[in-house]
């Protein structure tokens, strides 16, 4: 069992309490990337629900944490900092379960995210700088208020909740031999990378993270938290420059690999899943493509899973980039 913060019978527990719409999602063979990428590729589906991302299963954890505390006397408000889609997903699961929801994003974070936040109802604070500047202000705001603050990767609920993707994962009947998990913060890399270590220890556990936003993926192979001055990707969901020390610690027992991937890769991998899956992906969950596109060798006739993880974008800036894209007949 891996030395984690995690624990697979909570992890297993989580699964009653996530909402059904966020659990067991599709899980397929796509021939045609395969016959593309000369080798297997297996998509783990995570947008096909109301909130378009895998986050709502660790948000739905929360909200129903602070819902139970909230019958015992406890508050039933919470702020969390986001790029866009955890503060969506928390959004969602604090107004299903009647928890005020605050959430801190950057002023240049994609307009499409914060405008679900909007319609969801919660408090939306802009503030200029990127991710890791709303991160500051969401600490100052729980403590002014005395709320809880949701802590993305550090809190165990954000990763435990990912983590249950790997019991689906393992639970699958097709056996693959690795995974391509987008590498942000660290909850999902260190949740699936658990539970697989755990239940399925022969799958090669992959990390991809943008060349233009390295911290954590650095940070990886030192063996120590490396911070970075900036960022410059459009993988927004996966941008950040300050990894959390907990997180490495965890992501260094599980991962066995941490890989960078160019911009116009993700882009290539975003119009792939269009054309070859059918699939509209934000850039984030289109970095496990990019790396098959990258490393053609290291993949050759391997099983590989790559998680698409998010569908949140501006449509202008998704026309953009993938262009007048033509489906591939399945
Ligand atoms: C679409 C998408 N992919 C990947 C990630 C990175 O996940 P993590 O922060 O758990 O590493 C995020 C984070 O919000 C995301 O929204």
């Amino acid at each position: 069992m891996p030395g984690t913060r995690l624990d697979l019978d909570r992890i297993r527990a989580a699964r009653r309490v996530i909402g059904r719409e966020f659990l067991e999602t599709p899980q397929f063979g796509c021939e045609p990337l395969g016959r593309r990428l000369g080798c297997g590729v297996g998509i783990k589906l995570e947008t096909a629900n109301p909130v378009r991302s895998f986050k709502g299963r660790g948000t739905d954890l929360v909200a129903s944490g602070l819902a139970s505390a909230s019958s015992d006397g406890g508050g039933r408000a919470a702020v969390c900092a986001s790029a866009g889609n955890l503060g969506f997903a928390l959004a969602w699961s604090g107004r299903r379960r009647g928890l005020d929801v605050t959430v801190v994003a950057s002023r240049s974070a994609v307009a499409a995210k914060l405008d679900r936040i909007r319609a969801l109802g919660a408090e939306l604070e802009l503030v200029d700088g990127d991710f890791e500047a709303a991160r500051d202000r969401a600490v100052e705001i729980a403590r002014e208020r005395g709320i809880r603050l949701v802590e993305d990767s550090l809190d165990l609920e954000t990763c435990e909740g990912a983590a249950t993707i790997g019991l689906e994962l393992a639970d699958g009947r097709s056996a693959f031999d690795a995974v391509l998990i987008a590498l942000g913060g660290g909850a999902m890399a260190t949740g699936v990378g658990h539970v697989l270590k755990a239940l399925r220890p022969e799958v090669e556990v992959i990390c991809v993270q943008p060349a233009g936003a390295p911290a954590m993926t650095r940070s990886w192979h030192e063996r120590r938290v490396v911070t970075t001055d900036s960022m410059d990707t459009i993988a927004d969901g996966v941008a950040g420059r300050f990894p959390i020390p907990e997180v490495l610690d965890d992501l260094l027992q599980v991962a066995d690999d941490a890989v960078l991937v160019r911009e116009e890769s993700i882009v290539a991998g975003m119009r792939l899943l269009l054309r070859d899956a059918g699939l509209v992906a934000e850039p984030s969950a289109a970095l496990g493509v990019a790396a098959l596109l990258e490393d053609p060798d290291r993949f050759a006739g391997r099983r590989v899973v790559t998680i698409v993880c998010g569908s949140n974008v501006d449509a202008d800036a998704y026309h953009r980039w993938v262009g007048p894209a033509r489906l591939t007949a399945p």
